[in-house]
């Protein structure tokens, strides 16, 4: 097996420990990524054993409302369920107490809004995504409105977080389905996550930031020994 089959294999393994969380009737969220994905092939044998009779999935991302139609399972939105039982989603960095870093993907915003409206917030990642400080492993993703794209620049840098204006392939700026400009922060590791991500949220321009603190309840963290189930 190579290292890109075990990665697989693993956050194949969180998904399916996840999925076992949804139940009939329930309206859950799905965030975006491939473990996030990873999860819509078991949903979709449990819906095909008829386990999940009522059960509706408000999508954080347009590639997850795709893959949840391909595998026929009901699409509804927040506008149908503004409080949604249960979330889950992957993430690019976890913390032990949780916290995590996300937005990797470019859907960060739509991501906690649907964290958010969830009563139970629930993460699935390999082990690889845990990290003892938020920053060591992955840069924060900040989503900022493009007409305030230079003054926020300059703030970023100015609060240490030496900001990279995310590119497409062909160089122009990446854009995230609201139309926004991603600027990754480069800030380290984080001593006062809580701190910095109420700095960010006080900023006009900034439309959204990776920073999750206090929203997960779970994770399942999937190692070379199995599933960890950690709350
Ligand atoms: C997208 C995200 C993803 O959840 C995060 O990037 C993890 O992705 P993957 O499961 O593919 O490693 O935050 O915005």
């Amino acid at each position: 097996m190579t290292n890109a089959d075990s990665f697989d294999a693993r956050k194949r393994a969180a998904a399916q420990a996840a999925a076992h969380l949804v139940g009939p009737g329930m309206a859950v969220g799905l965030g975006h990524g491939s473990t996030a994905v990873a999860v819509v092939p078991f949903l979709a044998a449990r819906a095909g054993r008829g386990e999940l009779a009522g059960t509706a999935f408000v999508p954080a991302a347009r590639y997850m409302a795709q893959a949840l139609r391909a595998a026929g399972l009901p699409v509804a939105c927040l506008d149908d369920f503004p409080r949604l039982a249960l979330a889950i989603d992957g993430a690019d960095e976890i913390a032990p107490n949780l916290d995590c870093i996300k937005g990797g993907g470019g859907a960060l915003l739509y991501e906690k809004i649907v964290a958010q409206a969830a009563e139970r917030f629930v993460l699935v990642a390999d082990d690889g995504k845990c990290s003892p400080a938020l920053g060591t492993r992955h840069a924060l993703p900040v989503e900022v409105t493009p007409f305030a794209l230079a003054p926020t620049v300059d703030f970023l840098a100015a609060i240490g977080g030496a900001p990279t204006l995310r590119r497409r392939p062909d160089g122009d700026p990446m854009r995230t389905q609201r139309g926004n400009c991603i600027c990754d922060c480069a800030f380290g590791p984080l001593a006062d996550p809580a701190g910095l991500a109420a700095l960010l949220d006080a900023r006009a321009g900034v439309a959204g930031h990776g920073l999750f603190v206090g929203l997960a309840q779970a994770a399942f963290i999937a190692g070379p020994d199995g599933v960890q189930e950690l709350s």
